[in-house]
């Protein structure tokens, strides 16, 4: 698995990447403050829009050209304090490279993004994920989700589908705040395969309003 997303990276076989970072974060999102964990990041730009919200951001990723190409293309300059770290300058952001459930380093996060993270690993993988995720969080730390749901009977992941129950299994804080059609922007294997229905669903904890 770990090799078939250093070769994705390699050839550029990233079609989840969102270049205008993601609207449901911007819609949702509403702490300020915090150290924000961001699981599995990519090069998202969502790393940039959290810290512009006031918070200091960490993000983990297995491949090194991902890290590059975010402070690249971004135009950030980073230090590197220790193999695997890349810390910007004059930035609160950090991207650690390397496998996410090596990292250790750092714990007590209040504050977890996932966004392609959770959806991207097989079901076997998911509990160590979501146990190791746990471990790097504070006991209240603010969640926030992003699953996708579709027939996975007739189309196989990644992005995986999630059931509430298996969300709700591992993060019983969670409450769903929305769930839209995403067909539109779906991977074309899923349209291959006959999908006709594919939904983008968000996951909060500790919802007080909710903005429509
Ligand atoms: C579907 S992409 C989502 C990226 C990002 N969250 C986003 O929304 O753009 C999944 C990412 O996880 C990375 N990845 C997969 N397994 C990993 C692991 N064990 N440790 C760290 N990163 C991993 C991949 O290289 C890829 O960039």
């Amino acid at each position: 698995m770990i090799d078939a997303w250093i070769e994705r990276w390699q050839v550029g076989r990233i079609g989840w990447h969102e270049p205008g970072g993601n609207a449901s974060l911007k819609r949702y999102w509403d702490q300020t403050g915090c150290r924000v964990l961001v699981p599995l990041c990519g090069k998202s730009a969502d790393l940039l829009w959290l810290e512009s919200q006031g918070n200091s951001v960490t993000g983990v990723e297995l491949s090194e050209l991902a890290v590059t190409a975010f402070f690249d293309e971004n135009e950030l300059e980073y230090s590197s304090s220790s193999p695997g770290r890349f810390d910007a300058v004059d930035r609160n952001i950090t991207m650690v490279c390397g496998d996410y459930f090596d990292f250790v380093e750092e714990s007590g996060f209040d504050a977890l993004y996932d966004r392609g993270s959770l959806v991207a690993l097989p079901a076997d993988v998911r509990p160590d994920y979501a146990a190791h995720t746990r471990s790097l969080l504070t006991q209240d730390a603010c969640l926030f989700v992003i699953t996708v749901d579709y027939d996975q009977t007739r189309a196989d992941g990644p992005p995986f589908s999630l059931s509430a129950d298996e969300i709700l299994g591992y993060w019983p804080d969670l409450e769903r705040r929305d769930r839209y059609d995403d067909l539109a922007n779906c991977p074309p294997k899923f349209i291959d395969a006959g999908l006709t229905e594919f939904y983008e669903v968000v996951w909060q904890s500790g919802i007080t309003t909710v903005r429509r």
